[in-house]
């Protein structure tokens, strides 16, 4: 078993999804997202599980569905974008081609500010967004095998930078 061939982690919003799409057909290979993987198990949106039963809830099942992917998949592979608060998630990462797709929090807001779907941002999103990005970058550099900013670069332009930086 080999493995994904590149896991991306990042905040939401970030362009996981489509420069992992990207990436996939530039490799010749396939894409999976775990926030589908949850959905589709689910049969629920990500927004609902969060009502239905609360973010704890929430975490281990993506705990869960990031194991299940990392043990199975062998294309590039996004990671939602709090998977890596859980310790455990962080461990099954070391030693994996993990890329950070990072951006700074005013392009976060200007990308995501007022998306309604994602929960984690409804009610302040400029205040949210710095409180997330302190809380979680390191995370993302602790399990990052290399850093890609995306920050004013279209998704093209990030996935030859991350071809070009592993
Ligand atoms: C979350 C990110 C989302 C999704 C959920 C929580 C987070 O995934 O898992 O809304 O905690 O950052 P994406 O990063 O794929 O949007």
């Amino acid at each position: 078993m080999s493995g994904p061939r590149i896991v991306l982690v990042g905040p939401m919003g970030v362009g996981k999804s489509t420069v992992g799409a990207m990436l996939a057909e530039r490799l010749g290979c396939s894409y999976r997202d775990t926030d589908d993987d949850i959905v589709t198990a689910q049969g629920r949106t990500i927004a609902d599980i969060f009502v239905d039963e609360g973010e704890e809830s929430f975490r281990a099942i993506e705990k869960a569905a990031v194991a299940t992917a990392l043990a199975e998949h062998e294309g590039v592979l996004a990671l939602g974008g709090g998977s890596i608060l859980d310790a455990d998630t962080r461990a099954l990462l070391d030693g994996q081609p993990v890329v950070f797709l990072s951006m700074d929090v005013e392009e976060a807001v200007k990308r995501t500010g007022l998306n309604v779907a994602r929960p984690l941002l409804a009610v302040n999103p400029r205040k949210q967004w710095r409180e997330l990005m302190e809380a979680r970058r390191h995370l993302y550099t602790e399990v990052a095998r290399v850093v890609v900013a995306t920050d004013g670069r279209t998704p093209d332009e990030v996935a030859a930078a991350v071809l070009d930086a592993l």
